[in-house]
């Protein structure tokens, strides 16, 4: 996905605008770039690459101007170079785009039969040219824009901006997120609160197929048919958006710290005394969990928790899937969505196909303005603050938590738990903070394993029951983080294929509580070790007193209740993944290639 920032300013507005990219990075950094109107005159600078290289690019070749729009890239349609960089122009237009024109391809086909050649690769580049042709034939700005936005298929938020027009800037919504912000005498327009956050608390968030139309006295809101219409102004808590490293090297390293006090946080809010979970499972026959990558893993867990704990048959499917296996939906059933983001395309297109198919469609989510939160029939948020890593963290414990409530909150509305048990379930999920502050303590071990690991082309993590979806995540963190090839596997399916991989060149990473299946677990590993391969256990005291020895390296975990395991022996997988990260110098916090939330399918 990528950020997009407008600005009707009082000053200067190109370092406001750098400020507001700097806050949308984590959408996209493949490449940056800003346009302003100065003295009636469009002009605009971009540069590949991380924002601070365009930002090097103002200090020796500045922009002047008062309104202004800015863009961070995750490029979907062309490479990321200077040329596919936003603010694309035309004419007397310049615009900036977050998501996917569906429909441009016999766009530019039409614009070059009319002599409208692009310069680049984009999809937003055919919607520049697109206005530009309007003015051309004699349409104001405004209806220019505003013909093109009702031509346009598939998912956009877009700013524009006018040559000559110091004190107008065109907006629209569908897709992809877009936000008002309202100041004194200036105007904002962004992506999400985090960005219009320096600017102003005073927020409207659109709504989908909205086109908004920006002069510094105010905002016209028009919907998809072209008619004005109201929409609420929130005021946003600007201390909850602050995005700072608060003195760790990464905000990844910072968001694995923050979870036993986000954790406590979601606890506080869910179980102040009793459970209050605004949900009555006694209607419902079966489950759907669907998400994407961490989310995904998140469900996979909860699947053991809602069928052990609760007896509710759940199926787990990833997002940009689900639809197109047609699946069997019915009002006996619940779709449930987990989504750090709320903008994740993939997950919001399966959200829209359920909806009218189930009984109930319910959201897990983080940012509680987004998408997902507010098309769903019940948003559970999970608390965890702002996560600014791109590998998700904090966000995926806090998805646990909620999911394993809910479960518990399922089990005892079907009777499957009475109050006694349900109340001895709550003090034990109440440890869980305490103990995963306890799990915090493994990062100097892991640490110091770091080396050897970024060395390793190949790395696997074992896992069974609830802990082999922590196998999964393991292996995500590994990949997306160090670029490591990494891959998860159920610890019982290694004999039957994936063994042949096994040399003393592969570390083996085994996640093993010592639980029910900890021998089984124990058993698959020393066929592992049979054949060479370097295994790395990491579980409790007992675990590693009965197993340990032989093992390449072992890591001793707290001491957990079964039901918290895949919380707690979250945090070595987070950590393995960071501290290889860092010993290989990758962009912990925006790694190659990824964006934060991949708000296109
Ligand atoms: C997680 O570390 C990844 N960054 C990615 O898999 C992410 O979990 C996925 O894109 C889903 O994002 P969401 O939770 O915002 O929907």
């Amino acid at each position: 996905m990528c950020g997009i920032i407008g600005i009707l300013g009082k000053h200067e507005v190109a370092p406001q605008l750098v400020e507001a990219l700097r806050r949308l990075e984590y959408r996209g950094y493949d490449s940056a770039g800003i346009a302003t109107v100065n003295a009636g005159v469009l002009d605009r600078r971009r540069a590949v690459g991380k924002l601070v290289n365009l930002s090097d690019r103002l200090v020796h070749d500045p922009l002047a101007g008062k309104s202004g729009i800015g863009h961070t890239r995750w490029a979907t349609h062309g490479a990321a170079t200077e040329t596919n960089a936003h603010p694309h122009r035309a004419g007397k237009v310049a615009v900036v785009h977050n998501g996917i024109v569906e429909n441009f391809r016999p766009l530019r086909e039409e614009l070059e039969a009319d002599g409208y050649a692009p310069e680049g690769q984009t999809d937003t580049e055919v919607v520049a040219l697109l206005v530009a042709r309007e003015m051309d034939r004699g349409a104001a700005p405004r209806d220019a824009a505003l013909s093109v936005i009702d031509r346009l298929e598939g998912a956009f938020a877009l700013a524009f901006l006018f040559d000559g027009e110091e004190d107008l800037m065109i907006g629209a919504r569908k897709g992809s997120p877009l936000a008002v912000g309202h100041g004194e005498g200036e105007m904002f327009l962004g992506s999400d609160a985090i960005a219009l956050a320096p600017f102003t608390n005073r927020i409207t968030y659109l709504d989908e197929g909205d086109r908004v139309i920006l002069t510094r006295a105010g905002v016209e809101i028009l919907d998809a048919e072209g008619t004005r219409v109201p929409r609420a102004m929130a005021r946003i808590d600007v201390g909850a958006t602050q995005i700072d490293k608060g003195g760790f090297r990464h905000f990844m390293a910072k968001e694995i710290a923050q979870q036993p006090a986000v954790l406590a946080d979601a606890l506080a809010h869910y179980v102040p005394s009793d459970l209050n979970m605004p949900l009555d499972f006694r209607a419902v026959d079966r489950l759907t969990l669907v998400a994407c990558g961490t989310a995904h893993y998140a469900c996979h867990v909860a699947k053991y928790w809602f069928e052990q704990i609760a007896r509710l048959p759940v199926d787990i499917d990833i997002a940009s899937e689900f639809r197109y296996r047609d699946p069997v939906l019915t009002d006996r059933q619940w779709a449930v969505f987990v989504s750090q983001s709320g903008e994740t395309a993939d997950t919001l297109a399966a959200l829209r196909h359920a909806t009218g198919r189930v009984g109930k469609t319910v959201a897990v989510v983080n940012v509680a303005t987004s998408s997902m939160a507010r098309e769903v029939d019940v948003a559970l948020p999970i608390l965890a603050g702002v996560e600014v890593g791109v590998a998700s963290t904090k966000a995926f414990s806090c998805q646990l938590l909620v999911l394993l409530l809910m479960a518990l909150k399922a089990a005892h509305d079907r009777r499957v738990i009475d109050d006694a048990t349900l109340t001895a379930r709550l003090a034990e999920v109440r440890t869980l903070p305490g103990l995963m502050n306890q799990a915090m303590t493994v990062a100097d071990p892991i640490a110091a394993l770091s080396d050897d690991l970024a060395e390793a082309q190949d790395i696997l993590f074992l896992g069974r029951g609830p802990i082999y979806p922590l196998a999964l995540e393991g292996a995500l963190k590994l990949k997306e983080l160090s670029y490591i090839h990494a891959e998860g596997y159920p610890s019982g399916e290694l004999k039957h294929g994936p063994i042949a991989l096994i040399d003393s060149h592969v570390p083996v990473v085994v996640l093993a509580p010592r639980d029910a299946l900890f021998d089984k677990t124990v058993s698959n590993m020393q066929e592992v070790m049979a054949r060479h391969g370097r295994v790395l256990l990491i579980s409790d005291a007992q675990g590693l007193a009965e197993a340990g020895a032989g093992c390449w390296r072992t890591v001793r975990m707290p001491d957990v209740p079964d039901v918290l395991a895949p919380l707690v022996y979250a945090v070595p997988a987070q950590l393995l993944a960071y501290h290889t990260a860092v010993a290989k110098g990758t962009d912990v916090d925006q790694p190659r290639n990824l964006a934060k939330s991949v708000t296109v399918e």
